[in-house]
């Protein structure tokens, strides 16, 4: 007999013993998929491995498996869209709790904060009965130009690999697969398609694929997405090295390759290349209705015919399903999944601490902030489009559909009710009403000049006490937007102008800047007070006006070096960006000619002096590090070596700091970096606490990799340490040797 998974239930103790192995909870998964496997017929093996909607796949029907959702990913549970195409489905269920965006959450420099993160998006996943959520993502941040960059973690292999692992964590702890995106080199998003990057091994080793080896090996991510753009010729959705050699030889993958949508050009490349499952290849609108179009699939019925024509054997696709049910067994066949929640009150209590705790003060002379420490009631001027404009909705397909986003201009009327609070428009940048069908609740529609906004904002400002400018970009095209890059490193919309007219007419000026980015701020010597405040997701405005009034103090550092000019950064400085066209105009050839000076490993090699270095964040009270010791003066190879340094809060208000450990290595046989972030904890510390912060580092903070012997090299020498709260504010250090 088949038992199906619903008949289970009622077997009797005779019947459960004809049980087979593959829906025995007894018997180790790997036999259950052996079994399972041995059960299926060419067809189902066939099916499994490619979508049959916009977001799922088939499970096997007849022996009791279900099918398989996925859903992007990475800020929130994406709404759902038709069977087949695009549009939205109109769920009136599908309303999400958007998380911030994963470039703050990277701000946070709070591993903590990443399995929050993690637990409460496969939460909201579980409620929607996603099985998979498409991210989260960590390519690194190579130019502030990048598009995609907002869905990312920052320029430090390092610092995206400790936040990467907590969040994949959290999430299949809810018995939801992770997938981690995008495998790799997706560094940014013009011709994404047709960019073949080309990096030395080095690079590649050091700087973009930590994070994703990191997600791999000790977070265990059960899924990995391809990248769209290719590497040595070939696409990453079906790369030998990269897939084949890297990750499943290498890093001993076991969970499933996901092809980005649209990202597998190829049958006999998928076969051999280790792809596991196709999505997305007839999404582009022009197939739409198609019949059996998910059949014309690449790995569809091309395969099934290559196999019957004997040209593969079953062994490529017998590992793939082998991989896909190991998936099936983590999620739809996991019985001890918990329960999901939709908007409950502990998931906008998530996004909230995380919105708090990733925002960065920036600058704040004259101590303009926090704003209660001035006198009250006071006339607050808000200015800015960012003010009133919804985050959530746009930027690609992390676009969200949630069921409430605090504005900035509400959270800030909320927060500061005993005062007058005014607001100006001041500028008008983006006044799209939906995006993917997700209507975006308030009319930003405007009939003014350029000049009656400026000129209505300059007058109310000289009214006010304090301006509070929120400004920066979007997630409209060609901004933080999938699909291209933004075209120019200032702000746009004119921002620049205004605020220049409004600093001249009332000095007294905060600046908050929304965006997953840097930007050029030419006027910053005459603006007081900066806030990096990102995209933070449906807590939005209150997160924000908690840190303005010192509800909250501010301990978010940044998990970039925020540049002058856009010169001032590698793939610039060597106009490697976006790259140079073949003669076919077919593939774009990128070459990442600054090799692994990657942001400060570029300025500091340059000693090019940052607007705002990587790791800066300021905070309402202040901090003293003591002296750095050791626990030794030698280390071996095989051994670990403990830092400590006293940090005391010296101010008047309970605050967090993050102590940054960079390695220096003074001697090497290649050229390395200045420095590199090797380890970070962040304290939390009342007014005149004092706690010793210990920081572990290995061999692996040591070392290189050796292009020539393809191996992490650790060479004996000395070595330093460099220990301070920002990579510019290294006050402490301490040499040591490497045995
Ligand atoms: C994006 C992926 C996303 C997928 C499904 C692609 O265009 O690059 O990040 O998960 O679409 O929406």
């Amino acid at each position: 007999m088949i038992a199906t998974v619903a008949g289970l239930v009622s077997l009797s103790p005779l019947q459960a013993q004809v049980i087979p192995v593959y829906l025995d909870e007894t018997k180790p998964v790997e036999q259950r998929i052996d079994d399972a496997l041995s059960r299926m017929t060419l067809e189902e093996k066939i099916a499994v491995i490619h979508a049959q909607s916009k977001f799922s796949s088939p499970g096997v029907k007849r022996l009791g498996f279900p099918d398989f959702w996925t859903d992007d990913g990475p800020h929130g549970v994406r709404p759902d869209v038709l069977w087949d195409e695009w549009e939205q489905a109109g769920q009136s269920n599908d309303s999400c709790v958007a998380f911030p965006a994963l470039t703050c959450l990277a701000a946070t420099w709070n591993p903590g904060m990443a399995r929050l993160y993690g637990e409460n998006l496969g939460e909201e996943a579980l409620y929607r009965d996603k099985d998979m959520i498409l991210g989260p993502g960590v390519n690194i941040y190579r130019t502030p130009l990048g598009g995609r960059n907002f869905e990312y973690m920052g320029e430090d292999p390092w610092l995206a690999s400790r936040m990467v692992v907590p969040y994949i964590q959290g999430l299949q702890s809810k018995g939801v697969a992770a997938c981690v995106k995008h495998y790799a080199l997706n560094n940014d998003e013009e011709y994404r398609h047709q960019v073949n990057v080309v990096v030395s091994d080095r690079a590649l080793h050091e700087i973009y694929l930590p994070a994703f080896k990191a997600a791999v090996t000790e977070a265990g991510t059960w899924g990995i997405m391809g990248a769209y753009n290719l590497y040595k010729n070939q696409h990453n959705c079906h790369n030998d090295i990269m897939l084949n050699q890297i990750l499943k030889r290498d890093w001993q993958y076991d969970g499933v390759v996901v092809s980005d949508w649209g990202g597998c050009h190829d049958t006999d490349e998928a076969i051999t290349n280790g792809l596991d499952m196709e999505f997305g290849s007839w999404t582009d609108g022009l197939t739409m209705g198609k019949t059996n179009a998910y059949d014309l699939y690449y790995m569809a019925d091309a395969y099934k015919q290559r196999i019957k024509e004997g040209k593969y054997t079953t062994r490529e696709l017998d590992d793939k399903v082998r991989r896909v049910l190991r998936l099936f067994f983590r999620t739809t066949m996991n019985r001890q999944k918990p329960f999901g929640f939709l908007c409950s009150e502990s998931h906008y209590e998530a996004a909230l601490r995380i919105a708090q705790e990733g925002i960065v003060l920036l600058k704040n002379e004259g101590n303009l902030l926090p704003l209660t420490s001035h006198l009250s009631p006071l006339k607050i001027l808000v200015v800015g489009e960012n003010a009133i404009k919804m985050m959530t909705v746009g930027g690609g397909s992390s676009s969200l559909k949630v069921q409430r986003e605090i504005l900035p201009l509400d959270g800030i009327r909320e927060r500061f009710k005993d005062c007058e609070v005014d607001f100006a428009r001041g500028y008008v940048g983006d006044t799209v009403q939906s995006y993917n069908g997700v209507t975006v609740g308030r009319s930003l529609y405007e009939t003014r000049s350029a000049a009656e906004l400026t000129a209505e904002a300059v007058e109310k400002a000289r009214q006010a006490d304090v301006i509070i400018f929120f400004g920066g970009l979007n997630k409209s095209d060609h901004q933080d937007c999938e699909g291209h890059d933004r075209q120019e490193f200032g702000l746009p919309y004119g921002q620049d102008q205004l605020i220049e007219a409004l600093v001249k007419a009332n000095p007294r000026l905060v600046y908050v800047n929304i965006s997953g980015n840097a930007v050029a701020m030419p006027w910053l010597a005459k603006v007081p007070a900066v806030v990096q405040g990102w995209f933070i997701g449906s807590e939005s405005g209150e997160a924000l006006a908690s840190v303005l009034s010192g509800d909250v103090n501010p301990s978010g550092k940044l998990p970039f070096t925020w540049h002058q000019n856009l010169g001032d950064c590698g793939a610039h400085a060597l106009n490697t960006y976006p790259g140079t066209w073949r003669e076919d105009y077919k593939i774009i050839d990128e070459e990442y000619k600054e090799g692994i000076y990657v942001g400060y490993r570029w300025t500091d090699k340059q000693k090019i002096k940052p607007l705002f270095a990587f790791g800066h964040g300021l905070s309402y009270t202040t901090f003293k590090l003591g002296k750095l010791s050791a626990d030794k003066a030698q280390m071996t190879v095989d051994d670990r070596m403990t830092f400590t340094i006293n940090v005391t809060n010296t101010g008047q208000l309970a605050g967090a700091e993050t102590v940054q450990l960079y390695i220096s290595d003074k001697v090497a046989s290649v050229d390395r970096p200045v420095k590199e972030l090797k380890a970070f904890q962040k304290v939390f510390l009342q007014p005149g606490e004092s706690r010793d912060v210990t920081l572990t580092i290995g061999r692996d903070a040591l070392s290189f990799y050796d292009e020539a012997t393809h191996a992490w090299v650790a060479e004996p020498g000395t070595f330093e340490a460099l220990v301070g709260t920002a990579s510019d504010q290294l006050t402490a250090k301490c040499s040591f040797e490497l045995k």
